[in-house]
This record gives C-alpha cells, sequence and structure tokens, in this order.
C-alpha cells in the first residue's frame, strides 16, 4: 500500500467542470469564469450557470428566477415544525432539521429522474433564504415574513430577516455574498456531499450531508467564529494582543489559513472591499478597522516566526460584511450554506452523471 496523506492534502480525488482554483495565483473560477466577474451578475444567474454549465440568455434567466421567485414559499407544516424545535439550538441544526422534513413532504421523493431532481435542486436553492430568516424569526421571537416576489433572490432575504427592504448596497452585499460563497470544487461539506451521491442516495440525503460537515469550525463555522471574535476583541487596539495570545497558546485565529490557497482567498479580497463600502455607507469603520488589525498582526507574526505569510480566508471578511448587515453570529454559517446550496446541487448532477462509489481504503495498523 502507498503512504497514507493526512487530510488527503494534494490528492486529486476527482475530475471536475464546475470549479477550478489556482492556489498559487489566488485564481478562482466557476465554468471557467473568474469570481471577478461572476460577483457582478446576479445570484440567480450565477446558480443557473453551476446547475446548467452555461450562462443563461435573457429569456433562460427571466423563466428560472421566475421559478425561483415562485417556489420561494414554504409550508405551515415547515413553519411549525421550525417553531417548535426552536430549543437554543444553533440555527445550522433547525435549518438541518427543515431540510430533512422538507425531504419528507416533497411530492417528488421518491422520484430520481432528472426532471424530478432538477425541481428539487431549484425548491432547495429557492427556500434556502426562506428557511434561514424564519429560523431567526423564531429564534428572536419575532413571526416568519411571507417572501416577495419582487426582490432579488439577496434583498428578498434580508427583508424576510429584518422586515425592512435593505439598501441598494446591503441588497448588492448579500447577492455577492451568496455568488462568493456558492461553490469552491472539494471543500469538506462538497466532498461528503459528493459521497453520498455516489452511494445513489438522494438529493436532499446528499445536501443535508453538506449542511452537516459545513458546521465545523474548521470549515463554515469559522465564519461564526470570526464574528464571536470580533466582539470579544471589540475594538482595534485590542487585537495585536489577542492574536498574540492564540499563538502563544497555539490556538487558531479563526478566518485565517487556507489548504488550497498559498497566496491571498481571492474571495477574501472582494469580501474586504464590500466590507469597506459598508463601513462608508454606513460612516463606521469600527469593524473594518478591528479586522484589519487582526490581519495586519497575523501577517507580521507568520512572517516572524514562520517566514512566510497567512492571509484571511473567505470567512474573515465575509464575518465583517455579516457584522455591518446585523446578521448575528448564529445565524452566520446557515446564511454561508444559502449560498453554498447551488454549488452542492450542481455537484449532485456531476457525481450522479458519472457515477463511481466513492470507497477509498485505510491503511491497517
Ligand atoms: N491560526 C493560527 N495558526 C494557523 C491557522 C490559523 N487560522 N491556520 C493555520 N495555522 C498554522 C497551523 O497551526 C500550522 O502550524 P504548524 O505547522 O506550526 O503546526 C500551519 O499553520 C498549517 O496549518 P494546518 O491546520 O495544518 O493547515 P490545514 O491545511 O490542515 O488547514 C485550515 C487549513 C483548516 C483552513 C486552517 O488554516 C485553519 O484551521 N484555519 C482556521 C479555521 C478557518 O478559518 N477555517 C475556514 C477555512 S475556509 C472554509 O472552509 C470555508
Amino acid at each position: 500500500m502507498q503512504d497514507t496523506k493526512k487530510g488527503l492534502e494534494d490528492v486529486l480525488a476527482l475530475d471536475t467542470s464546475i470549479c477550478s482554483i489556482d492556489g498559487r495565483q489566488g485564481i478562482l473560477k466557476y465554468r471557467g469564469i473568474e469570481v471577478e466577474r461572476l460577483e457582478q451578475m446576479s445570484y440567480d444567474a450565477v446558480s443557473y450557470l453551476l446547475i446548467y454549465g452555461k450562462i443563461p440568455d435573457k429569456k433562460e434567466l427571466d423563466d428560472y428566477s421566475k421559478k425561483l421567485r415562485s417556489e420561494r414559499y414554504i409550508s405551515s407544516d415547515i413553519l411549525n415544525v421550525l417553531n417548535v424545535c426552536n430549543y437554543g439550538s444553533e440555527a445550522l441544526d433547525s435549518l438541518r432539521t427543515a431540510v430533512c422534513c422538507s425531504a419528507h413532504m416533497d411530492t417528488e421523493k421518491d422520484d430520481s429522474s432528472m426532471e424530478a431532481n432538477m425541481s428539487k435542486s431549484i425548491r432547495l436553492v429557492a427556500k434556502f433564504p426562506t428557511l434561514v430568516a424564519s429560523v431567526h424569526r423564531y429564534k428572536t421571537g419575532q413571526l416568519p415574513i411571507a417572501p416577495d416576489e419582487n426582490l432579488s433572490h439577496g434583498a428578498n432575504f434580508l427583508y424576510m430577516l429584518k422586515g425592512k427592504v435593505p439598501t441598494e448596497l446591503e441588497a448588492d452585499a448579500i447577492e455577492k455574498d451568496f455568488i462568493l460563497s456558492a461553490e469552491h470544487e472539494l471543500n469538506p461539506s462538497t466532498f461528503s456531499l459528493r459521497i453520498t451521491a455516489s452511494t445513489m442516495a438522494d438529493i436532499y440525503s446528499a445536501v443535508i450531508t453538506g449542511l452537516c460537515t459545513l458546521k465545523g469550525p474548521l470549515h463554515g463555522g469559522a465564519r461564526k467564529g470570526v464574528m464571536n471574535m470580533l466582539d470579544e476583541v471589540s475594538n482595534s487596539e485590542n487585537a495585536e494582543k489577542y492574536v498574540l495570545d492564540k499563538l502563544l497558546h497555539r490556538q487558531k485565529v479563526m478566518g485565517f489559513g487556507h489548504r488550497v490557497y498559498k497566496t491571498c482567498d481571492p474571495r477574501a479580497k472582494l469580501f474586504k472591499d464590500i466590507a469597506r463600502q459598508l463601513a462608508d455607507e454606513q460612516g463606521n469603520s469600527h469593524w473594518y478597522d478591528v479586522a484589519e488589525n487582526l490581519e495586519h498582526t497575523m501577517y507580521r507574526e507568520f512572517m516572524a516566526t514562520k517566514g512566510k505569510p497567512i492571509f484571511p480566508n473567505v470567512d474573515f471578511y465575509s464575518a465583517v460584511v455579516y457584522k455591518y448587515l446585523d446578521i448575528p453570529p448564529e445565524l452566520a454559517t446557515s446564511v454561508f450554506a444559502t449560498g453554498r446550496v447551488s454549488g452542492w446541487v450542481s455537484h449532485y448532477f456531476e457525481q450522479y452523471a458519472n457515477n463511481r462509489v466513492i470507497r477509498p481504503r485505510a491503511n491497517y495498523i
């Protein structure tokens, strides 16, 4: 047997045409298009691109957006479940339960044809924002708000969350958050989803696997970790001490480092820019300044102690954006999942289309 690769580092596990990452240059593309260009599109267009493999023309996009908007609603049964499972558990746990119940209630649950799977994917992409917003409303003692079909995917999410239509910049920020969070090759949650898909399990089971894996603090849970860290650091003068204490105790600082990127994560740069714009609009650079001080201290300390830099990853400045959008830390991983779901379902289709069960070996010791 060959040597094992701890954490499967650099192992090429499968072929994909959904996403490519150049970790040395810091280039990320979905379906061959750089994220810097994708960010200028709507989330509807990007999720279409991921799922169908092409940029939609005007009619295709109109039809797809119309379908997504009409599928935003969730049933009173699901709302009851969300209300009942409001035990102070993390929002992601409630979201996962809601997706499980949606699977039970889906009239096409036993149909694994391409058409049925496509309808189920569209329902998942369309309903995730409503589920996450409703989880938040119940957890904060408020009633859920029905979707508004006149608003974009992102703007409607913020509207259902807070009960007021967001500013243009806020709507743009959350739309970009969903786009930049939508896809990232064989990250842990997508890989786990592909394993489930490779057993020919249904699409809901695969998405639930992805959700469970996303939760961990070394993966999507880091976004919540960064938000908690920003609260704990509280002002930019404390940032240096916070980092030095963490490193002294050999603890991870959330939102830094990446298995694949050897340079700055391109999404971190884009999120930093969005955070700056929100700080300017609100005339409050507080969270941005705290984050920048953390970033500079991490860079300096890694250069000094390891002779190489460490950069923020996708979770770092996205957490700062959430601060400005007044999204609470407990909701951060679920909001991440709301963007990621279109990437997940795309990988489900790709795995299904050319499947072999994923079953590696272990080295017995
Ligand atoms: N803070 C402090 N030190 C770090 C950090 C960090 N955030 N990240 C890496 N390091 C150090 C490690 O301690 C290790 O040092 P050593 O060689 O002296 O032991 C070295 O850098 C390599 O780190 P690993 O954890 O071995 O790197 P790996 O590729 O296995 O893990 C990961 C990557 C999980 C992202 C890691 O950098 C980390 O834990 N970061 C913090 C959590 C986080 O932000 N996760 C989100 C990632 S993006 C996403 O999944 C959506």
